[in-house]
């Protein structure tokens, strides 16, 4: 098992430049099974979760090529089967996706339940309710979700929870339905709007992806297209965050400045720099952060994905912080790693209390899941002495290249295999 050993205090200076979009990424490969003819790809990130929808779509008998390391080309058309493999579904949770391709697409779907981080509770029961409410009968037994249809109806669905995978899942089984189908209460990630955008490539007839109602207006068939994957917010919100923990200057190359307000927003709160220009921000330190409140919201709020790293750059802030986790009951599993570098903070629920210490001291750390992991890296920046994190393939899902960019930028941080050490 590989691990991560970095040396902190040094600071991270240069320029970083932002991948594709996972979150789009493990979308928009399933969402190709619509299309009638060959999708190409591009700005794919180079990361476990695509590798492995790259082999749920292999093992369904599509054409797949990786023409290079961010762009696939994909053939839908010699699709055999509508079962996904148990194994190659539990890797992520993204793999539910395949239920709303497979089931628009062919009527027909047949995915084991997914996998993905343990930060709380994730039910699909929202998923379920959009594709029964097209008309589809939804079985689960054995830890697989069956879906199937004589036909897929058009019709209103109004989203108990904002969810982004309940959103996209709908969109994917209603856009060859017959008649037209409306989602309200949907959620408006950016992630969201690069889907509808790639089905509408297909032919699709989608409206109003990025507001809290989408219109999908069933069309008989789609053809093929060429996308390219928006820039991760997440990654690019990693990086910010790393930046000032490590007190450095750091220009972010390849973003979309808006889908970062929120982020951008509270570190100027912060007192930290933010200066954007274009497809790029810079992120300027200026002394210790002050510390500021933080609730996690759906877009356009706060992103919870960037709530654990946020929470290395509280621990060390002026002042004492507090984080509302409002969207998942599971996600301070990263604390515990934290406060053995020092951090004081209280978990109550979904309340953290995080009490800022001048600075956090290097020690040996185990990721539980991906951004609690970047969490831990950004703390291994940041800190006095040597973090060691394992566990990392955690972040291998979703971060490319992450200490290769590291170093580019000035960090000390090296990858080995259990036995180099
Ligand atoms: C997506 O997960 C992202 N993953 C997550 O990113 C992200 O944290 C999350 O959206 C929220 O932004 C992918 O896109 C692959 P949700 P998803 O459905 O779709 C509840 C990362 O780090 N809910 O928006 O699974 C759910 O329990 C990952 O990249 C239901 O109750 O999240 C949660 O409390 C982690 N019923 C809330 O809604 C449902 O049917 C939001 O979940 C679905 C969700």
């Amino acid at each position: 098992m590989d691990k991560l050993i970095i040396e902190g205090g040094h600071v991270l200076e240069g320029e970083v430049n932002i991948n594709g979009a996972k979150n789009s990424a493990v979308a928009i490969l399933p969402a190709s099974i619509l299309a009638g003819a060959t999708c190409t790809i591009k700005n794919l990130p180079d990361i476990r979760d695509v590798a492995n929808i790259m082999d749920i779509l292999m093992q369904l008998g599509a054409d797949v090529k990786r023409e290079s390391h961010d762009r696939m080309i994909i053939n839908s058309n010699s699709i055999n089967t509508y079962k996904v493999d148990f194994e190659l579904s539990k890797k992520l949770r993204a793999s539910y996706y395949f239920i709303g391709a497979l089931l628009g697409r062919f009527k027909k779907a047949e995915v084991p339940f997914p996998g993905g981080c343990d930060i709380g509770v994730r039910p699909i029961d929202q998923h379920i309710k959009g594709f029964e409410a097209l008309g589809a009968k939804i079985t689960i037994e054995h830890g697989v979700i069956r879906a199937e249809a004589k036909e897929l109806i058009g019709a209103s669905i109004f989203l108990d929870v904002v969810s982004v995978g309940a959103t996209i899942n709908i969109m994917l089984a209603a856009c060859l339905a017959k008649g037209t189908t409306t989602i309200e209460n949907a959620a408006k990630e950016p992630y969201i709007v690069d889907t509808a955008n790639f089905l509408n490539a297909l032919g699709a007839n989608i409206k109003g992806a990025g507001t809290d109602e989408i219109k999908i207006r069933g069309v008989e068939q789609l053809g093929g297209c060429e996308h390219t994957i928006i820039p991760d917010q997440m990654e690019a919100g990693t990086y910010m965050i790393a930046a000032a923990a490590s007190k450095g200057n750091v220009l972010i190359k390849n973003i979309i400045p808006t889908h970062l307000d929120s982020i951008s927003a509270k570190m100027k709160e912060m007192g930290i720099e933010i200066i954007e220009n274009g497809d790029s921000l810079r992120v300027v330190a200026n002394g210790r952060p002050k510390a500021v409140n933080i609730k996690t919201m759906p877009y356009p709020g706060f992103p919870t994905d960037l709530q654990q790293p946020m929470s290395v750059l509280l621990s060390v802030a002026d002042g004492t912080a507090i984080i509302t986790e409002s969207i998942y009951d599971g996600r301070f599993k990263h604390v515990d790693e934290l406060k053995k570098m020092g951090a004081k903070i209280n978990v109550e629920g979904r309340i953290a209390v995080i009490e800022g210490i001048q600075k956090l001291s290097g020690a040996p750390l185990c990721a539980t899941d991906l951004r609690a992991g970047a969490a831990m890296v950004v703390a291994g920046l940041s800190a006095e002495g040597q973090t060691i994190i394992s566990n990392l393939t955690h972040i291998d899902r979703g971060y490319e290249r992450l200490e290769n960019k590291l170093v580019e930028l000035g960090a000390v941080i090296r990858r080995v295999s259990e036995e180099d050490r």
